[in-house]
Formats: structure tokens, sequence, C-alpha cells
């Protein structure tokens, strides 16, 4: 049997603007041994999320950047090769947070909640949904719409990057509450997407026209909830349209990941005469959810009442490329890498 090596992708330089290929580094490296209480995992499944961006810079988050020269960060479900905890058995489908790399080291107790590692059970959904809709993303939708948007049936929310992993469960979650749902994308085939495949009531695209007036004909009953998770111009068009008291979850800023300079902020005079709250908030704050989130969304899932997508790009060698495109919007539903072979799919 040839040795195995462990693939991985670092962070070689801190991108100015958009991150470029350049930016990252391909190395082989041995595979790591697991101490006492470890894991070593196969990495099965990588998830590419939009905050990976922020953790390319060197910037004060919530959270530390990579290093330089680090492994690039990241989401996993994998099988574990080695187990040197008592929890854990070699087979074991598990969800961690292994980063952009073929085989990883998990330590048991260390990342709460969604981040694992959490063993998996493949008959009771396919494991890669650990990464998406019953995963961080489903949860995010969860959290920031039913628990600080609250919305109430006949109330109309509205949701941007509609096509993605945390949009387009915002809209079914929203349907669910019998609310009208209502996306925002870019490309036509995306809002297409949300509505015929996933039951949206409508959605429009901001690429395209008058995004104002477009939206104005999709929620005749004005905005009563807007789940944002793009900001910049388009959260300044919705907040025209927002109802007295509305809730606005602020959950991501995609527009300006990418950006050198910070742009002008949006009017706040509708927030103000409407009596909004807008909230930010981050999913790791809300762990506690884990439990009602898998129970509600798994059983939505299973009854096809939830449905999702799965982006899916072969290799290690192809994450650098998809993730620079995931920013682009090139991606539809959940972006993952399939780093090698699922043996619950054969
Ligand atoms: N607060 C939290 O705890 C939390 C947790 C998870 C995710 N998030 C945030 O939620 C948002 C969605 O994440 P996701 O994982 O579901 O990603 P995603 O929606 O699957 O992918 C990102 C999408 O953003 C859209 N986009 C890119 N640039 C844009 C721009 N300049 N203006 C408007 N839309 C743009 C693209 O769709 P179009 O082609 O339609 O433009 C792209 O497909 C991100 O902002 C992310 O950071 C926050």
């Amino acid at each position: 049997m040839p040795a195995m090596t462990n693939r991985c992708v670092l962070l070689k330089s801190r991108p100015v603007g958009e991150p470029r290929p350049s930016d990252f580094e391909i190395v082989d490296a041995p595979v790591p041994r697991p101490g006492d209480g470890e894991l070593l995992v196969r990495t099965i499944w990588l998830s590419l999320d939009p905050y990976m961006r922020g953790r390319m810079n060197d910037a004060k988050s919530y959270a530390t950047p990579v290093a330089l020269g680090g492994v690039m960060t990241g989401g996993t479900v994998g099988e574990v090769i080695e187990s040197r905890h008592p929890g854990f058995r070699a087979g074991d489908f598990v969800l961690t947070y292994g980063g952009w790399q073929a085989f990883h080291l998990a330590r048991a107790g260390a990342q709460p909640g969604p981040f694992g590692p959490l063993k998996l059970d493949p008959a009771a959904a396919p494991i890669s949904t650990a990464l998406g809709v019953l995963g961080m993303p489903g949860m995010t939708a969860y959290v920031g719409l039913y628990d600080l948007a609250q919305p109430k049936a006949g109330e109309t929310v509205v949701v941007s990057a509609a096509a993605g992993a945390v949009g387009s469960a915002v809209g079914q979650l929203a349907k669910i509450r019998g609310c009208r749902a209502v996306g925002i994308a870019g490309p036509q085939a995306k809002c297409d997407h949300v509505v015929k495949e996933l039951g949206f009531d409508a959605c429009v695209s901001y690429r395209t026209g008058d995004l104002f007036a477009a939206l104005k004909d999709a929620c005749p009953g004005g905005i009563d909830v807007y789940f944002d998770n793009v900001g910049g111009d388009v959260l300044k068009t919705v907040l025209r349209l927002v109802n007295p008291f509305a809730r606005v979850p602020l959950c991501g800023i995609i527009s300006q990941y990418n950006a050198t300079e910070l742009p002008p902020g949006p009017n706040l005079g509708p927030v103000l005469v409407n009596r909004v709250t807008i909230r930010g908030f981050i999913v790791s704050d809300h762990v506690d959810r884990l439990p009602a989130f898998l129970a509600d969304c798994g059983r939505w899932v299973r009854e096809g009442r939830l449905k999702y997508r799965e982006d899916v790009v072969p290799g290690l060698d192809s994450e650098p490329g998809a993730f620079i495109g995931l920013l682009q919007g090139k991606n539809l539903g959940k972006m993952l890498v399939q780093v090698s072979e699922d043996p619950t799919r054969r």
C-alpha cells in the first residue's frame, strides 16, 4: 500500500480585494498521528462558506484569522480512521472542524454544538447535510428567522442571497410558518429555482432592472422581516419598504467581504420612523438551540417540506477556485468540496 500523505491547502498571502489562486498553496504533508483523546479523520466533505474570506484577513473579528502558512479553516464531515477516544470508533462518521485538508485530528469536546466532533447517523440523513441544511447554515436560518425575527403567519419575509445555503432555508422556514416568502438573488435562473423548486412566493433579481419597483410589486403588503445576507445597496433598497415594527436579522454582508474601503452606510431614516429592530447575530452564540433545530429541520427535510441543493466540486485542488467562485455567486445551493469517497453514497 502506498504511504498516505495529507494534501493541505494553506493560506499563502492575505488577499487585498478578491482572493486569487496565488493566495493559496497546495502541499502534501505527513498524515498526523492521534494522541490520547484524539481522532484521526479522513475528510470526505468540506464546507465552503463566505465567512472564510474574513478569516483570510488579519483584522479584529469574532474569530481568529488563519495564520499565514496555516491550513485554511472549515467545517468538515469525515470518517474516523483511528480513534484514541472511548466515545468514537474507526468507521464512525463525524462532523468536525478539520479545515482544507485530506486528513485531520479532532479532539472530542473541543468544539461545541454544530462544530463537532459530533457523530452522524447516515441512516437519518445524507452525511453531507450536516454541513448544509442540517448544519451551520440551516441553523443560522432557523435561529435568525424563528428566534430573532419571530415571523407571524401572514407576514411578508424577504431574504437576500435567496438561492444560497442560508437563504434557501430561510424562505422555506418562512413558508412553514405561514408567511409570504420573497427572495432576492442575482441571476434569473436562481430566482426561478427558489420559486419553482423551493416554493417561495416570488423572487426578484438585484442585478436586472429596478429592484425597488420589483420588490414593491412582490411585497404588496410591505416587508415585515428582512433577513439580510448581503448588506450594501440591497439593504438600502429594502429599508424603503419596511412596515412599522419590522425586524431585520443582520446575518451577513457579503457585498463587502472583498471591499478594500468601507462603502457609505444605508439611510436609517426608515428604521427610525418605522421603529425597526436591526439585530446582528452569530450562529455560534446559539448552540443551545441545536436540539430544537435538528428535531424540527430533520423532520421537515424527511417530510420533503425543507428542500436543499448541494453544489459539489471534486477534490482539494478545486478548492481555491471554488471558494473564489462562491464569493462571485457561482454556486447554486450549499457549496461543498468532495475531498474523498463517501462510502454511504455507494
Ligand atoms: N451570522 C452568522 O452566524 C452566519 C452564519 C452563516 C452564514 N452567514 C452569512 O450568510 C450569508 C449567506 O451565506 P451562505 O453560506 O448561505 O452563502 P451562499 O448564499 O450559499 O453564497 C453566497 C451568495 O451570496 C451572493 N452574493 C455574492 N456577492 C454578492 C453581492 N455583492 N451582493 C449580493 N449578493 C451577493 C451570491 O448569490 P447571487 O448570485 O444571488 O448574488 C452567492 O451565491 C453570508 O453573508 C454569510 O457570511 C452568517
